[in-house]
């Protein structure tokens, strides 16, 4: 297995230019991936997890589940493990530092030891990332909580099936407590939940571990119980990464098809790209041809939201692509408090934006001019790859293990569609 090196001076070059045409297979889902191998806690027996990317956050999230006592191994796209025997219900801090999304440990530790010591993941670049609606679930469910020293300390007694509302709409809490109120026996009713595709296919895992759930609305029911059964499932696709390879294909006027899409997970994205001057064909062998069907890029104006709505995870690459559309656009982050750190680069790189509290409003230019840039976040190096493909000349990305968190060689596959970008270890350049 090829394991992900990545050195944080790691750098991109693109030269400009080129239009992407061919074939890319997307690959399984990242933030589906996450909650279902830390769901492999929850059970004794084997499971195995079929479609899961070789990602940095991925690496990590099984070296933390190693460092609890899972062994695991994979082979090709499926990873095998086994929690049968746990040695530790702590998730130190220099592990969850690197993935904040080792906050899902939380709550298969609680349900199986009835502890759990977690390090405040801490915030990141798009904002203080709180985890209060967590915490205010487990408390509901019977456990103590305390935060001692830069760690979450949470212990109960005895856990109990809860009805509690989410204050806001929130992914990784609505994950964290589906995880542990699927093991805790009785009828528990969730109200105000998280209803993105990674959501709905964990809970289609954790119904094949013996969980009954059903969800109407933004109301889940859970009837859970502490005999949760092992599991094989194949993840979803990642619809951010196909997200992003659509934005590719219209911004360099290409041709792209993408293979192992689900449309349905990408209807807001779809519609906007479409009003951007798109052309989006499914095929019958159910891949998705994605092509500029106008003579140019038209602006449009993007309002984050949970999904059904526009996804926040969208928001960066969408900023690239109307940054060379014919007239102004406006993007409201209605999500995360800072994500739009993206501008200040894309504006070194000739992009006209201005920032006015939680709206980018973005004048379209002519072009964008290739130079040296930094990634700060995920789909921030993701904006900065797109503008890169266009751009007149060379850029460098720099500091792109961010890159490798969130998207499989994608390197590989735009050289695979024609794209001119080489990967430079260290320094480079
Ligand atoms: C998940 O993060 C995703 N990560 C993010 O993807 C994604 O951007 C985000 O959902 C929104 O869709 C994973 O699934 C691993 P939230 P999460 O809790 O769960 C606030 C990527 O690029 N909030 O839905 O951490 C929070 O600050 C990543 O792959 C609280 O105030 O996001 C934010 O403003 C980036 N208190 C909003 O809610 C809480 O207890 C939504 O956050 C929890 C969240």
């Amino acid at each position: 297995m090829k394991s992900i090196i990545s050195s944080s001076s790691d750098s991109y070059v693109i030269e400009g230019g080129a239009r992407l045409k061919g074939r890319v297979r997307i690959s399984g889902s990242k933030n589906s991936s996450l909650p279902i191998l830390f769901a492999t806690l929850l059970t004794r027996e084997p499971c195995s997890v079929e479609g899961v990317p070789e990602l940095l956050d991925i690496t990590n999230a099984l070296s933390l589940l190693r460092h609890l006592g899972t062994e695991s191994y994979r082979v090709s796209e499926s990873v095998y493990l086994s929690s049968e025997r746990l040695v530790s219900y702590e998730a130190p801090h220099e592990i969850v530092r690197k993935m904040r999304a080792s906050i899902l440990s939380m709550g298969p530790l609680l349900a199986r030891f009835k502890r759990a010591v977690v390090s405040m993941p801490g915030g990141c670049s798009i904002g203080l990332r709180p985890v209060d609606q967590h915490v205010k679930l487990f408390e509901k469910a019977g456990a103590d909580v305390s935060v001692r020293h830069g760690y979450i300390h949470l212990s109960a007694k005895s856990l109990k099936p809860v009805e509690f509302d989410f204050d806001i709409i929130t992914v990784t809490g609505t994950e964290n407590a589906l995880l542990l109120l699927s093991a805790v026996e009785g009828r528990s009713i969730l109200r105000n939940v998280a209803i993105e595709p990674e959501v709905l296919d964990l809970i289609e895992v954790l119904k094949k571990m013996g969980a009954r759930i059903e969800l109407s609305d933004r109301t889940l029911e859970i009837e859970g119980t502490p005999f949760l059964r092992g599991f094989h499932h194949k993840v979803i696709p990642d619809r951010i990464e196909a997200g992003t390879f659509m934005v590719a294909s219209l911004m360099t006027d290409g041709d792209i098809t993408l293979e192992n899409v689900n449309l349905e997970h990408l209807a807001s994205v779809c519609s906007k790209l479409s009003e951007c001057g798109a052309g989006i064909e499914e095929l019958p062998d159910g891949s998705v041809r994605v092509f500029r069907s106008s003579s140019e890029i038209y602006p449009t104006n993007v309002n984050t939201q949970e999904y059904p709505g526009f996804p926040t995870d969208m928001q960066a690459q969408f900023m690239s692509l109307l940054s060379v559309a014919r007239g102004t656009s406006e993007i409201t982050e209605n999500i995360f408090e800072n994500r739009f750190q993206h501008a200040a680069e894309l504006t070194r790189m000739g992009a006209n934006i201005s920032i006015h509290g939680k709206t980018a409003v973005v004048r379209g230019v002519e072009r964008l001019y290739g130079t040296e840039v930094f990634s700060t976040d995920l789909r921030a190096s993701a904006s900065l790859v797109l503008a890169g493909l266009i751009a007149e000349g060379t850029t460098v990305i720099r500091d792109i293990y961010h890159l490798d968190r969130g998207y499989e060689r994608i390197d590989e596959k735009l050289r695979s569609l024609g794209a001119s970008i080489q990967r430079l270890q260290g320094e480079g350049i």
